[in-house]
């Protein structure tokens, strides 16, 4: 028996979330579904947007399911008590290090793409994103406060951003083993022209890559990288990068592929424990209306199969799903394109559960 923490949060997350675990359900598997609030949500019940009792809940876990948090009425709340904390404090707490965000483009989506076709047919890049330090949680940081004691008549403000090499070392052996399992390239994305953090990223990188002789590994600035992106999108297999670069290039990269709403993303520790939730925010301008796009939770459940949960059949069942539902035509509003069916979040898990049943039932 595996436990799940399912922790839908706030916006869309609820109706998206709901959609996946009736995937789910069509398994049968020996999972056991523990629900908690995290987010704004919690905030409003607790006045924490990570409870003691979820982080405890997520922690004794084998996987964490989680939907999306963020909502603007929270804008005005201390740093420490907004949602998007839950998601940073789950991350560090858990030793989430290592994050995978696939960029996929489904041959039935291309048209969906701002880019032309034939730069994006057929792409399917990998990005890992260092997840747990970085400027993102480096110390000292703050702002200085002003000699009337005044946070909005501060003189400066102050991020860190750094690296330990153990940090370095632990996602560049990740990012070489999954190289090692698709084309054995790598490209490693930094600033090191400008940055002291960059160089010690790359000189550590290159003694990595010793181990993985056979893989192939280069080097590029971020800024040359987000150009590269769109100019030539499929020339890039794996990438691996920090914190702050990995979440910008991520989102562009997910883009490409015509909709965020498609992006599943798995966030893992050394014992492959993982957190997995889709590329895209809480959408509050959307949330409550069932429109949201579920097929990156429902994706991102599926490589919760794959990576926390040793059923890895599964994972590829649920994926097949997903493309024949797409095949079929049908879309929700992001992905919508003349010809096609539109459906609502509901409908789209719906398609998704039947499909899946339909080939469990056939024994593929
Ligand atoms: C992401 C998000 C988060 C991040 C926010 C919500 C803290 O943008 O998962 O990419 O910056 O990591
Ligand atoms: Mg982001």
């Amino acid at each position: 028996m595996k436990t799940i923490a399912v922790l839908a949060g706030d916006g869309i997350g609820q109706e998206i979330v709901r959609e996946a675990l009736k995937v789910l359900s069509v398994l049968k598997l020996d999972l056991e579904m523990h629900e908690a609030l995290v987010g704004g949500s919690a905030y409003d019940v607790h006045g924490h947007p990570l409870p003691a009792s979820t982080l405890e809940l997520a922690m004794k876990s084998d996987a964490v399911l989680f939907g999306a948090v963020g909502d603007w009425k929270y804008d005005k709340l201390d740093r420490p008590l907004r949602p998007e904390q839950a998601i940073l404090g789950l991350r560090k707490n858990m030793g989430l290090f290592a994050n995978f965000r696939p960029a996929i483009c489904y041959p039935q989506l291309v048209g969906a793409s701002s880019l032309k076709n034939e730069l994006i047919a057929g792409l399917d890049i990998l990005i890992i994103r260092e997840l747990t330090g970085d400027i993102y949680f480096g110390q000292p940081r703050g702002q200085r406060v002003a000699t009337d004691g005044h946070f909005p008549g501060a003189p400066e403000a102050f991020d860190t951003m750094r690296y330990s090499r153990p940090e370095i070392e632990r996602i560049a052996h990740v990012a070489f083993q999954a190289a090692q399992k698709r084309s054995k390239r790598l490209t490693s994305v930094d600033k090191a022209n400008v940055l002291e953090t960059s160089q010690f990223w790359r000189d550590v990188v290159i003694q990595v890559s010793a181990q993985y002789p056979d893989v192939a590994l280069d080097h590029m600035y971020v800024d040359n990288a987000a150009m590269q992106l769109v100019k030539e999108p499929k020339k890039f297999d794996v990438l691996v990068t920090g914190n702050l670069f990995g979440d910008i290039l991520s989102d562009e990269a997910a883009m490409l592929t015509g909709s965020i709403g498609m992006l599943p993303s798995a966030s893992l520790n050394a014992n492959n424990q993982g957190l997995y939730e889709p590329s895209h925010g809480s959408a509050p301008d959307i949330a409550g209306q069932g429109i949201a796009n579920p097929l990156a939770t429902i994706l991102s459940a599926a490589m919760m199969l794959k990576f926390s949960l040793q059923e890895p059949q599964a994972a590829l069942l649920i994926e097949e799903a997903v493309s024949s539902v797409l095949q079929a035509g049908l879309r929700t509003g992001d992905i919508f394109s003349e010809g096609c069916t539109r459906v609502n979040t509901q409908e789209m898990g719906d398609a998704v559960a039947k499909a899946l049943s339909g080939l469990v039932k056939s024994g593929v």
